[in-house]
Parts: structure tokens; sequence; C-alpha cells
């Protein structure tokens, strides 16, 4: 059930009953101990702009004498210092976001969602195929200005986003107009986005809002080397024998925006 207020940063967790859900009392924990790299509320007020030395933290707090952070993670290795943030929106319960992280050490991979068992499972998740390069935070997507700078992101993951099918409830649709316009603001130049739906409606209509927010559409994205990533959402489409309808948009490298 989604329990996210519009204002990221307030903290719901001290409001919620432990006993009820038991993944707020993991996530109480996690974020007194640093067991899990997941993220809410007031533990987030930092992170705008510093993602980078947010990732280090997480790291330091998750590494263990016998189980440190591996080399190919320290800062500096890769891209001049720079490590790439990734963002998967409504990462579920983290199956993509952690394929991804293990297949590119040289990103860290955020996982938003909206729920507490899916931003706990992600985490969980990570911990257990020992990933140094995942954290997920609870929050409505909608509201992340807050936790992210203009220009700070990478890449934007949005694999099957809520359909809302019915013409009444297209409003909630997350990928309108407006939220095009938000995810193009935080992408550094040459930065993407890569969506996914069942529905040929939502993708058109995406995809209008991508031009209009000045993102140019571009075959594949070379970071992903190919990889194809099947989610779970799309997996049970694919069982019923509805066929995915995604694309990748790119900002361009020389800051020209329409
Ligand atoms: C249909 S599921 C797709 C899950 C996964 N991406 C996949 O392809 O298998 C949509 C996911 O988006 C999450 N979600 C819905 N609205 C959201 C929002 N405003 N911000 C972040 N996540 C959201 C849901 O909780 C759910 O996990």
């Amino acid at each position: 059930m989604p329990l996210c207020p519009a204002d990221i940063l307030k903290d719901i967790s001290s409001a919620l009953n432990p006993a009820v859900n038991p993944y707020v009392a993991k996530m109480t924990a996690a974020l007194a101990d640093g067991s899990l790299p997941v993220l809410q509320g007031t533990a987030l007020k930092d992170c705008r702009g510093q993602w980078r030395e947010t990732f280090a933290r997480l790291r330091a707090s998750n590494s263990t004498p016998n189980q440190s952070t591996p080399d190919h993670l320290a800062p500096g290795i890769h891209s001049g210092g720079r490590r790439k943030l990734m963002v998967e929106i409504g990462c579920h319960l983290g199956l993509t976001l952690n394929q991804m992280a293990k297949n590119h050490h040289d990103a860290d991979f955020i996982g938003m969602d909206i729920t507490f068992k899916r931003v706990v499972t992600a985490a969980e998740r990570a911990v257990a195929q020992r990933h140094h390069n995942v954290a997920t935070v609870l929050g409505n997507a909608r509201a992340m200005d807050a936790i992210f700078a203009d220009g700070e992101i990478d890449g934007f993951i949005v694999f099957f986003p809520d359909p809302w099918l019915k013409r009444a409830k297209n409003k909630n649709r997350l990928v309108d107009r407006e939220f095009s316009a938000l995810l193009t603001s935080k992408l550094s130049p040459g930065g993407f986005i890569w969506m996914k739906t069942d529905q040929e409606v939502y993708f058109q209509e995406a995809r209008e809002g991508f031009l209009k927010a000045g993102l140019e559409p571009t075959e594949s994205v070379d970071f992903f080397a190919g990889h194809l990533y099947e989610s779970t959402f799309e997996r049970r489409f694919r069982l019923q024998g509805l066929p995915p309808h995604g694309g990748h948009w790119q900002k361009p490298h020389d800051g020209r925006m329409c």
C-alpha cells in the first residue's frame, strides 16, 4: 500500500506500528545500525547533490572487517573519480536493480519505490548478493527534487510504471509531461531515460513528453552493453503474450535543449 507523503524528507516510519508491518521495523533498524542500504525521510536530507558521498558512506557502514569494500568500488577508480549514478523508478523487489548493479561496477544504483516492503526487500537482496553499489529509497518519485540536484543523475530506468488503464484515472499516471520535464532536469548531459511499458498508448504519450522536454530518441544506450533486463512485470506480461513497448531517450551532450 502506498504510504508516501508528498514531502519525501518527512519521517513516516516513526508514525507507523512496526508490529503491523515488519518492514517498518527492518527499515528503522537499518537506519539506526546501517545494516541495509535503505533510506527514508530525514535520512535523505543531506543527499541532494551528494549521492556519490552518500554511497561512499553507505559502503563504509555496510563493510565489516571481513567484508570490506572491493577495490573496484573504491572512489576514483572509474571515470576520473565520478561514478555514474543510475536511478530505477519503481524498483519493486529489486530484481532488475540488483542485476544491473552486478553487471555495472562502475555505477551506483538507487532504487525508488513507495512501499516499505519493496525498498527493504530490494536492499536485502543487495546485501545478500554483496552488491556495494545499491541503495534504495522509500519515496514518491514525483517528489525527487528534494533528493536529486539538477544534472546529478546519469540514467533513469522506468520499467512498467503502473498503467492506470481507465480513462478517468489517466491523471494518476506517473510519466506525464510534468514528470518527463522533472526527469530531464535531473539528467546530466548525455544522461538517458530507459522506459518500458505494456501499454502502447502510455508509451506514445511518454515518448511525446520526453521529446517535448528536449530529449532525443536513441536506439540503445552504450552503458547497458546490449543487456535487455527483463523485469518481473515484463516477464509476467510476456507469459500472457503481451509484448513490451520500450525506448531510450538521451539528453544532448552540449546542453542544447528545445
Ligand atoms: C507495475 S510495477 C513494475 C515493477 C518493476 N519496475 C517491473 O517492471 O517489474 C510498478 C512499480 O512502481 C512503483 N511505483 C508506483 N508509483 C510510484 C511512484 N510514484 N514513485 C515510485 N515508485 C512508484 C510500485 O510500487 C511498483 O513497485
